[in-house]
């Protein structure tokens, strides 16, 4: 057991309590950001006068020296440790003698752990963003190379009008950009440095608290040193931005499930993303698109977990708040993953157009374009509705489409038909008219897809909210 407390203590503490309260087998996570925070805080205690240069330079070199042996693995981060804090202060001192006992001057775990979290939190985000917009993308990539490609609409997972690839697509485009600007959202919020803040009420000593936070690449110190130790709403900002996001990688593993499935045929999985049975030879599972839609309730479920954790604790830090490290861990690695997974499984997936085109169709996707033709013939919309009902029922009564009917059939029901009602019904017609914003015409699909073109611009060059 080894601790940075004791003094006031006669009795050992027992092992069983010790290992209950010690965080080292997951906090060990945070050593790079742990050293990061206290190189900065030992330059700056120099700067003030509270450290030597000689001293300063120690721990420098010391600091670097366990980082560089940790990452090497000649270090190890064992649990003789109570956390990661201890493990680093104990090794300094161990290794370069009274100056690493200088360290924790004007400081205190509790602004220690805030800074690791967040600096920690920040470097995700900041993966994440790689990942989301990897998957944009893949996403325009589909829909630049589909902006004809018809496939039917679906409303209650019922065929309702036809679209296009490109814009089934561009719906998850914008889901993603969105999750992509909640990230951006989240790093500027929490961008404020908690060191310096003590363990609850500042220090007595002439801290440059700005100095720390700009060094640490903050935009500036926190402005309350007892929010500064307890705040965790950044967390919870970032995993509630996380569980979206799951839900919308759950949403399109999901029509991709159905759309793979002997039913549907619209996609065929890749061969390196899909899994056998072991006891039907004929099987190709959608397994990656099933497990992403499955771990989507872990993710919820740490989001749940930290935000029932804060609802109690009174100001200022309270040990409960370090149960928002493992599952904070776990949500960021399985968001990586489910991203990476995915985006691969997308971008190798095939498409089946004409089995999409040959659906839509079958499926009178184009029974409102022909209610919208006898509207252009002067005849009421509601009336319009009801006799192409008429028409549909006698279609599936025949098991025929719209476009199968005759002309004298299509007069029988109204003398507004006319040869012309063909073409309006064509699939094509119906898609190429549809040239509202948003809609899944074609020329305002290539609009859109120039206007998406630029927001992956912007990201680059990390302006996103130019
Ligand atoms: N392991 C602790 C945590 O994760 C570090 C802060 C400990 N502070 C304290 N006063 N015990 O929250």
């Amino acid at each position: 057991m080894a601790q940075l407390w004791g003094g006031r203590f006669t009795g050992d503490t027992d092992q069983d309590v010790y290992r209950f309260n010690a965080s080292i087998d997951f906090d060990r996570r945070l050593i790079e950001q742990d050293i990061a925070g206290s190189l900065a805080h030992a330059e700056m205690l120099c700067r003030v006068g509270i450290l030597t240069e000689e001293e300063a330079r120690a721990i420098h070199d010391g600091l670097t020296g366990i980082l560089c042996d940790v990452r090497s693995g000649s270090l190890l981060i064992t649990e003789e440790y109570e956390d990661v804090h201890s493990f680093c202060e104990a090794v300094l001192t161990e290794r370069i003698g009274e100056a690493g006992k200088k360290l924790h001057t004007g400081r205190s775990r509790n602004d220690q752990v805030a800074l690791d979290m967040k600096l920690y939190v920040r470097d995700e985000i900041d993966a994440l963003q790689e990942l989301v917009q990897a998957l944009l993308r893949t996403i325009l990539t589909i829909m630049k190379e589909n902006t004809r490609t018809c496939m039917p609409g679906f409303t209650h997972l019922q065929k309702a009008q036809p679209v296009t690839l490109a814009h089934h697509a561009g719906a998850y485009f914008e889901m993603f950009r969105r999750d992509s600007e909640r990230l951006t959202d989240i790093r500027r919020r929490m961008n404020l440095c908690p060191l310096g803040s003590g363990a609850l009420a500042g220090t007595t000593y002439p801290l440059d608290r700005e100095f720390t936070a700009e060094a640490l690449r903050f935009d500036g110190p926190t402005r309350n040193s007892m929010d500064s130790v307890s705040d965790r709403d950044y967390v919870i900002e970032l995993l509630s931005a996380l569980s979206t996001c799951m839900m919308h990688l759950s949403r399109f593993s999901e029509e991709i499930i159905l759309w793979n499935s002997n039913e549907y045929r619209f996609v065929e999985i890749d061969d390196a993303y899909s899994t056998g049975s072991s006891i039907m030879p004929q099987k190709k599972n959608p397994d990656i698109a099933e497990l992403v839609r499955g771990k989507t309730g872990r993710v919820y479920g740490a989001l749940m977990s930290i935000l029932t954790t804060m609802k109690g604790i009174p100001l200022a830090y309270n040990k409960d708040m370090q149960e928002d490290k493992e599952l904070t861990f776990d949500a960021i690695d399985t968001v990586k993953a489910c991203l990476r997974l995915f985006t691969g499984m997308l971008s190798t997936i095939r498409f089946n157009k004409e089995v999409m085109e040959e659906s839509a169709k079958k499926g009178f996707t184009n029974a409102t374009d022909a209610a919208d033709y006898l509207v252009s013939k002067n005849v009421p919309f509601r009336d319009a509705h009801r006799i192409v009902g008429h028409l549909v029922l006698t279609c599936i009564e025949r098991g025929i489409s719209l476009d199968e009917l005759s002309l004298e059939e299509y007069r029988k029901e109204s003398e507004a038909f006319e040869e012309d009602i063909y073409q309006a019904i064509s699939l094509t017609t119906c898609v190429e008219k549809r040239c509202t914003a948003g809609a899944p015409g074609p020329a305002v699909m290539e609009e859109e897809i120039r206007e998406c073109e630029r927001f992956l611009e912007l990201c680059k060059g990390g302006k996103q909210d130019e």
